[in-house]
């Protein structure tokens, strides 16, 4: 059929594929284990952690390192490095495999951090495409035969994206053995305002032999599937429109099956899904706890407690995305951020749950009259 969106598996080599090719873009502080495993639940058809510094890892920087746990996810998923240097790049590469083994090595060339780009490494290789070609010559050459896939934006600035500088940067990394190209259609300049171009998506998609993703601005499933008909590209990504709203993956697959699109879960079923992604954040931390030999010793109650504080800074992002837009939710977002523990963040959530008149009058009453 004519303009029929594609929604056929995304092949990666002969070791990966993509069933569904609506895949969640990764979000530093966002798209952590239990939001990728929540997202993939829903389905999202694929995942990247968010990414994380290659020196820091070769150093062993715990927090970097922890980027990388993928014990609550779903297979394929891909880890995302960023850098400047090949041969630190490689070498991190080769440390992920050897450590996470993940599916799919993804390289960042988008990040528009400064600094991520004054160390010339995220979205400044696209300013330097000799240096973005032999970084991802090098990752290939360690992670092969794992596929390797590489993130751009489309430009620097709108001069640069112009200039045609995404399709060159997509050919040459398709050139030194990358397998996917996702492409965020905002230059750097844009960061994440204005809108993203579509356009110079489509002319890579059109310009490379292997599946482009595309991303920027999908919120619905009607802007998923209107992208995927009209781009060229295999695949689309979802980034913010996928904070508090991982059933919008499942919404997308149903459109693209031709099914009804279900609507919007009610305000008891996000905050049923908000309680659930608090007990699973906890459980995830207890269980790397008490991974951590250092923590052999301690008492449960005490691995507990430490649990919770480390799920804590975690959650209360995730809980406030659940009940935005939501009866009652300026006064349930009141009462969340004041939360100190996550055991407190989820009996809010429970009492709102159980009387959401209440904090819906509380909204209201905060509500200034008008002069008359
Ligand atoms: C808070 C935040 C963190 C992000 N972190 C990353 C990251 O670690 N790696 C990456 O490739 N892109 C990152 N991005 C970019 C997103 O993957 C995506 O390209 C961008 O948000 C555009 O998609 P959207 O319009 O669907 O949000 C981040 C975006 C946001 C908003």
């Amino acid at each position: 059929m004519p303009n029929a969106p594609s929604s056929a598996p995304i092949r990666l080599g002969n070791s990966v594929t993509i069933e569904v090719p609506v895949l969640l873009a990764p979000m530093a502080g966002v798209t952590d284990g239990v939001f990728r495993s929540l997202c993939r639940e829903a389905g999202a058809g694929y995942a990247t952690t968010e990414f994380a510094r290659d020196e820091a890892l070769l150093r062993g920087v715990r927090q970097q390192v922890d980027l990388t746990d993928l014990r609550l996810d779903a297979r394929p998923v891909g880890v995302q490095i960023f850098g400047a240097n090949p041969d630190v790049m490689r070498r991190a590469a080769g440390w992920v495999m050897a450590t996470a083994a993940p599916d799919v090595l993804d390289i960042n060339m988008g990040c528009p951090a400064p600094k991520v780009t004054n160390g010339q490494g995220g979205s400044s290789l696209l300013r330097d495409p000799d240096r973005a070609e032999a970084i991802v010559r090098a990752v290939v050459a360690e992670v092969s035969p794992a596929p390797t896939t590489v993130k751009i934006r489309v430009g620097w600035d709108d001069a640069h994206r112009d200039a045609g500088i995404a399709v060159e940067v997509a050919r040459r990394a398709v050139d030194a053995g990358a397998q996917m190209i996702t492409v965020h259609g905002r230059t750097r300049q844009q960061r994440y305002e204005g809108v993203a171009c579509w356009d110079t998506i489509a002319a890579v998609a059109a310009a490379v032999p292997v599946p482009v993703i595309g991303n920027g601005d999908v919120q619905t499933p009607a802007d998923a599937v209107h992208r995927l008909r009209t781009s060229g590209c295999a695949g689309v990504a979802i980034g913010r429109g996928a904070r508090g709203r991982p059933w919008l993956f499942g919404q997308i697959a149903a459109a693209l099956r031709g099914d009804p699109v279900p609507p919007d879960p009610e305000l008891p079923a996000r905050l049923a899904l908000g309680l659930d992604h608090v007990r699973r954040q906890v459980a995830f931390e207890i269980a790397c706890l008490e991974d951590d030999p250092a923590n052999a010793r301690k008492a449960r109650a005490t691995i507990e407690e430490l649990a919770d504080g480390r799920a804590l800074g975690h959650l209360l992002p995730h809980v406030m995305w659940y009940v935005w837009g939501a009866p009652g939710a300026n006064e349930a977002r009141r009462v969340l951020s004041k939360a100190r523990t996550a055991v407190e963040l989820a009996d809010i959530l429970a009492d709102y749950a159980a009387h959401p008149e209440a904090y819906h009058r509380r909204d209201d009453a905060r509500v200034v009259p008008a002069r008359a």
